[in-house]
Protein backbone atom coordinates (compact mmCIF):
# COMPACT_ATOMS: atom_id res chain seq x y z
CA UNK A 1 0.00 0.00 0.00
CA UNK A 2 1.47 3.51 -1.07
CA UNK A 3 2.20 5.60 1.76
CA UNK A 4 1.63 9.29 0.84
CA UNK A 5 1.83 12.92 2.66
CA UNK A 6 -0.59 15.48 1.91
CA UNK A 7 0.16 19.00 4.11
CA UNK A 8 -1.90 21.62 4.38
CA UNK A 9 -0.44 25.05 6.10
CA UNK A 10 -1.12 28.38 7.87
CA UNK A 11 -4.53 29.76 7.51
CA UNK A 12 -5.58 26.59 5.12
CA UNK A 13 -7.85 25.00 7.92
CA UNK A 14 -10.38 28.50 7.50
CA UNK A 15 -11.18 27.11 3.48
CA UNK A 16 -14.51 27.35 2.91
CA UNK A 17 -15.66 31.01 4.47
CA UNK A 18 -12.17 31.93 3.73
CA UNK A 19 -12.28 34.05 0.52
CA UNK A 20 -14.40 31.40 -1.05
CA UNK A 21 -14.02 33.78 -4.49
CA UNK A 22 -10.56 32.89 -4.41
CA UNK A 23 -10.18 29.66 -2.66
CA UNK A 24 -14.06 27.70 -3.25
CA UNK A 25 -16.39 26.78 -1.17
CA UNK A 26 -15.00 23.45 -0.21
CA UNK A 27 -13.78 22.44 3.47
CA UNK A 28 -10.13 20.97 4.24
CA UNK A 29 -12.01 18.35 5.42
CA UNK A 30 -14.23 17.97 1.64
CA UNK A 31 -10.93 17.98 0.28
CA UNK A 32 -9.75 15.01 2.23
CA UNK A 33 -12.76 13.30 1.89
CA UNK A 34 -12.54 14.03 -2.51
CA UNK A 35 -8.71 12.20 -1.44
CA UNK A 36 -9.87 9.33 0.10
CA UNK A 37 -12.72 8.69 -2.30
CA UNK A 38 -10.59 8.68 -5.18
CA UNK A 39 -8.02 6.72 -3.30
CA UNK A 40 -9.39 4.65 -1.27
CA UNK A 41 -6.12 1.75 -1.48
CA UNK A 42 -3.83 4.64 -0.08
CA UNK A 43 -2.19 5.17 3.06
CA UNK A 44 -2.85 8.97 3.16
CA UNK A 45 -1.45 11.59 5.89
CA UNK A 46 -3.79 14.27 5.56
CA UNK A 47 -2.50 17.55 7.73
CA UNK A 48 -2.77 20.57 8.56
CA UNK A 49 -0.49 23.19 11.10
CA UNK A 50 -0.70 26.73 11.64
CA UNK A 51 2.80 26.48 13.17
CA UNK A 52 5.98 26.62 10.70
CA UNK A 53 7.93 23.91 12.79
CA UNK A 54 5.33 21.58 12.85
CA UNK A 55 5.21 21.42 9.57
CA UNK A 56 8.89 21.20 8.85
CA UNK A 57 8.47 17.60 11.44
CA UNK A 58 5.78 16.72 9.13
CA UNK A 59 7.70 17.40 6.24
CA UNK A 60 10.61 15.25 7.61
CA UNK A 61 8.31 12.40 8.86
CA UNK A 62 7.00 12.15 4.94
CA UNK A 63 10.70 10.53 4.36
CA UNK A 64 10.67 7.23 3.08
CA UNK A 65 6.95 7.61 2.00
CA UNK A 66 6.21 7.27 -1.43
CA UNK A 67 5.06 11.05 -1.73
CA UNK A 68 4.40 14.34 -0.06
CA UNK A 69 1.78 17.26 -1.87
CA UNK A 70 2.18 20.70 0.53
CA UNK A 71 0.30 23.44 0.24
CA UNK A 72 2.60 25.81 2.39
CA UNK A 73 -0.03 28.89 1.96
CA UNK A 74 2.01 32.18 2.60
CA UNK A 75 4.83 30.20 3.88
CA UNK A 76 5.14 29.50 0.08
CA UNK A 77 6.11 32.98 -0.18
CA UNK A 78 8.87 33.48 2.56
CA UNK A 79 9.92 30.20 4.08
CA UNK A 80 13.55 29.08 3.85
CA UNK A 81 12.91 26.79 6.38
CA UNK A 82 10.50 25.13 4.41
CA UNK A 83 12.30 25.08 1.46
CA UNK A 84 15.31 23.42 3.40
CA UNK A 85 13.25 20.82 4.86
CA UNK A 86 11.82 20.01 1.70
CA UNK A 87 15.02 19.87 -0.21
CA UNK A 88 16.75 17.26 2.65
CA UNK A 89 13.53 15.07 2.01
CA UNK A 90 13.97 12.68 -0.90
CA UNK A 91 10.91 11.48 -2.48
CA UNK A 92 8.50 12.35 -5.24
CA UNK A 93 6.71 16.02 -4.08
CA UNK A 94 4.43 18.40 -5.52
CA UNK A 95 3.41 22.39 -4.52
CA UNK A 96 -0.30 22.86 -4.77
CA UNK A 97 -2.20 25.85 -4.31
CA UNK A 98 -5.59 26.07 -5.02
CA UNK A 99 -5.85 29.35 -6.30
CA UNK A 100 -3.85 30.70 -9.71
CA UNK A 101 -1.55 32.76 -7.92
CA UNK A 102 0.74 33.74 -11.33
CA UNK A 103 -2.56 35.96 -11.55
CA UNK A 104 -2.90 37.68 -8.02
CA UNK A 105 -0.91 40.00 -6.33
CA UNK A 106 2.97 40.51 -7.10
CA UNK A 107 4.26 38.79 -3.95
CA UNK A 108 2.21 36.01 -4.17
CA UNK A 109 4.14 34.56 -7.68
CA UNK A 110 7.30 34.35 -5.72
CA UNK A 111 7.88 30.86 -4.53
CA UNK A 112 10.84 29.98 -2.42
CA UNK A 113 9.91 26.28 -1.70
CA UNK A 114 9.72 25.35 -5.45
CA UNK A 115 13.18 25.14 -6.43
CA UNK A 116 12.99 22.06 -4.13
CA UNK A 117 10.02 19.92 -5.23
CA UNK A 118 9.74 18.45 -8.33
CA UNK A 119 6.34 20.26 -9.84
CA UNK A 120 4.07 22.67 -9.02
CA UNK A 121 -0.04 22.82 -9.38
CA UNK A 122 -1.93 26.22 -9.45
CA UNK A 123 -4.77 27.60 -9.81
CA UNK A 124 -6.85 23.62 -9.98
CA UNK A 125 -8.44 24.42 -6.74
CA UNK A 126 -9.33 20.84 -5.09
CA UNK A 127 -8.41 19.29 -8.48
CA UNK A 128 -5.32 20.32 -8.29
CA UNK A 129 -4.62 18.01 -5.05
CA UNK A 130 -6.10 15.01 -7.43
CA UNK A 131 -3.31 15.70 -9.97
CA UNK A 132 -0.72 16.21 -7.29
CA UNK A 133 -1.67 12.36 -5.53
CA UNK A 134 -1.82 11.14 -9.03
CA UNK A 135 1.44 12.05 -10.06
CA UNK A 136 3.33 11.37 -6.96
CA UNK A 137 1.74 7.75 -7.33
CA UNK A 138 3.18 7.66 -10.63
CA UNK A 139 6.31 9.22 -10.39
CA UNK A 140 9.46 7.46 -10.51
CA UNK A 141 11.49 10.48 -9.46
C1 LIG B 1 -2.54 29.48 -1.46
C2 LIG B 1 -1.98 30.75 -2.06
C3 LIG B 1 -1.15 31.53 -1.06
O1 LIG B 1 -0.65 32.73 -1.65
C4 LIG B 1 -2.01 31.92 0.14
O2 LIG B 1 -1.23 32.59 1.10
C5 LIG B 1 -2.73 30.77 0.71
C6 LIG B 1 -3.32 29.76 -0.18
C7 LIG B 1 -3.49 28.73 -2.42
O3 LIG B 1 -3.81 27.59 -2.14
O4 LIG B 1 -3.94 29.31 -3.41
O5 LIG B 1 -2.91 30.67 1.93
O6 LIG B 1 -1.45 28.59 -1.15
Amino acid sequence: MSRVFVLNGVNLGTLGTRRPEVYGTLTLHDIEKLLRDEFPDLDLEFRQTDFEGEMVGFVREAAGSDGLVINPGAWTHYSYALHDALEAVDVPKVEVHLSNVHAREEWRRVSVVSPAVDAVVAGMGAQGYLAAVRYVLGSDA
